[in-house]
Parts: C-alpha cells; sequence; structure tokens
C-alpha cells in the first residue's frame, strides 16, 4: 500500500519535472514570528530545512521556533526590525558568518495601514515601502553576491492580488505590493543565465493575524473577494513551498483568483470596474 503510494508521488513528481529537495537546505522566512511566515517556517522545517525566523517579536519568534524543534526540526531565531536597513545588512552578516549562504530566502514580512491617498501622510507613504520592498531588497541585495558565487539560490517573495489589481482606500499597501511583483520580474531579468530563481506568490485573501496587526484592512477588502475561497495560513504556506520546490516563477492562490488575474489581463476594464463598485468608499461617498 505505502509502496504503491510512493510510486504514484514519485509519478506525480516525474509528470512535474524537477523538484528541490528542502532537506538539509538553509532558509531564510522573514516575517516568520506569525500567520503565513510562521507556516511556511513550520512546512520547511518538517521537510528537513533548517529555518532562520526573522521579525521583530523575539517572544513570538521564539515560540515558533520552539514548535519546529519539538518536532525534531531546526529553527534559529535572528529578531530584527527589517524596516531599518542598517539592522538589516547587519542581520545578515550575522546568518553569512553563522550558518553560510542561505539556498532559500522567502521575503514575507509585510505591514501597513490601508488609506486612501489623502489620508496618508507622506512620511506613512515612504514607511509603507519599508517592509515589504526596501526590506525585501535588502535581504535580497545581502546575501546576492554569495549566491551569484555559488551559482544557485533560490528567492521567493511574497505579494497580495492588489499587486495585479488596485482596489480603492488602500493606496500605499497597493504601490508596495505592486512593487514587490517589479522587484521579482527584475530580478528575474538581472539574475538570467544564472542558477538563481525568483519566484512571485500571491496570496488571495488569507485569514491570518494580519487583519489585528493592521486594523481596518479587512473592511476595505473589495465585497467581490466574497465569492472566491479564504485560504488558511496553512494553504498559503503550501503554495510558497510549491513555488520553491516546482521552480515556479509565479504562483497565485486560489485557483478563482488565478482566474481573475487572466481576466484582468484580457478584460481590464470590467474586472476594474467590479473591484471599484464592491471596493471601499470613503465616508458619505
Ligand atoms: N493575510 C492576507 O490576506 C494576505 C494576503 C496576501 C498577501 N499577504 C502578505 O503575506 C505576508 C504575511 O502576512 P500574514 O498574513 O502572515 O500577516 P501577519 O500575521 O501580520 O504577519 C506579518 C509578519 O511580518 C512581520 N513584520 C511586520 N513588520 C515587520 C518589520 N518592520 N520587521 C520585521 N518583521 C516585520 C511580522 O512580525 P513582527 O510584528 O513580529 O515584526 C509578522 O511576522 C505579508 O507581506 C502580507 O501582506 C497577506
Amino acid at each position: 500500500m505505502q509502496q504503491t503510494m510512493q510510486h504514484k508521488t514519485l509519478l506525480i513528481y516525474a509528470l512535474q519535472g524537477s523538484i528541490m529537495d528542502i532537506n538539509g537546505k538553509l532558509i531564510v522566512v522573514t516575517g516568520a514570528s506569525s500567520g503565513i511566515g510562521a507556516e511556511v517556517s513550520r512546512l520547511l522545517a518538517a521537510r528537513g530545512a533548517h529555518v532562520l525566523l526573522l521579525a521583530r517579536t523575539r517572544d513570538k519568534l521564539v515560540t515558533v521556533a520552539g514548535k519546529i524543534q519539538v518536532g525534531g526540526g531546526q529553527a534559529s531565531v535572528y529578531p530584527v526590525d527589517l524596516s531599518n536597513l542598517e539592522a538589516t545588512a547587519d542581520v545578515a552578516s550575522q546568518i553569512s558568518q553563522t550558518h553560510g549562504t542561505p539556498d532559500v530566502i522567502i521575503n514575507n514580512a509585510g505591514a501597513g495601514r490601508w488609506l486612501f491617498t489623502e489620508d496618508t501622510a507622506p512620511q506613512e507613504a515612504v514607511e509603507m515601502m519599508a517592509v515589504p520592498y526596501f526590506a525585501a531588497f535588502a535581504m535580497t541585495r545581502a546575501f546576492l553576491p554569495d549566491m551569484l558565487k555559488r551559482d544557485s539560490g533560490f528567492i521567493v517573495n511574497i505579494t497580495s492580488p492588489a499587486a495585479f489589481i488596485a482596489w480603492p482606500g488602500a493606496t500605499s499597501y497597493v504601490v508596495a505590493r505592486a512593487a514587490m511583483r517589479s522587484f521579482s520580474d527584475a530580478l528575474r531579468a538581472d539574475l538570467g543565465g544564472t542558477g538563481i530563481r525568483v519566484g512571485l506568490v500571491v496570496p488571495g485573501l488569507v485569514n491570518s493575524p494580519y487583519f489585528e496587526h493592521n486594523p481596518g484592512a479587512l473592511g476595505k477588502v473589495p465585497r467581490i473577494s466574497r465569492l472566491f475561497r479564504t485560504l488558511t495560513p496553512q494553504q498559503a504556506a503550501q503554495a510558497i513551498l510549491r513555488c520553491i520546490q516546482h521552480d515556479r516563477r509565479q504562483v497565485i492562490v486560489p485557483l478563482e483568483m488565478y482566474l481573475v488575474a487572466v481576466l484582468h489581463r484580457w478584460f481590464p476594464r470590467p474586472v476594474e470596474w467590479l473591484v471599484n463598485i464592491t471596493g471601499a468608499r470613503r465616508p458619505g461617498g
């Protein structure tokens, strides 16, 4: 019975092409203290990776690492505020000296308020770019020279459907998310002909603590998204795993969200109209 299962799995892998073996890989996960980042860290550690957990809140990182270690996995904790470029460079250098060059970087950390343009102070617009985008840039840049020397590595950026279709009431969030998408495209172009791969993972709505951490955001999710499945952090983590294992340039989940992205490419106006009329309105608007 078990042998048949193994044969089936091997057949599926053969049909899907080469897969990366996660076992023994050194993987940096930013935003690992909560939600999707914590879940993907558990998933990767359970497959034999040594996960390096980065976020601001030490206690939460220690809890995630503790659960991984109790299950026999390997996890190390690096508390850092990734909106601080110097601190980001320092933590990357500490990681290089202690563990060597990561095989995979998952740029997942992200936070920020969803506000209309006129409600966003210019300084807040600057801060919204700090994490995710500048943090992802700085983290990737820190390890890239050594990855290039080794000629291997996988960089995964996490973004939101906002990177494809803007919605009202979240200007700086939408721009920061689009930056993650463009960063992935630019990196892929830069790294063409090298052994380093770049993937973009785009989960739709995920029932993670994100909406507790960013009050007001949930009320601004366009109502059209109620037609789509809400993902669990575990499902979002599975999508990241799939991206890495199967060397995917882009994974959009759930399927409904992928279909909307395709539809938007061909029929931008009707899709944007639907998102807009079901999106947030100004008070009295
Ligand atoms: N939830 C959704 O519906 C959804 C959908 C699509 C994409 N995403 C994206 O997926 C990523 C993960 O979100 P999530 O849903 O798992 O939300 P979450 O539970 O709020 O997790 C966000 C993570 O980012 C970390 N973080 C935030 N600011 C940071 C900073 N300045 N420095 C270091 N770490 C920082 C947080 O840790 P600390 O607070 O401890 O620093 C936390 O670990 C985010 O980029 C989010 O935008 C979420």
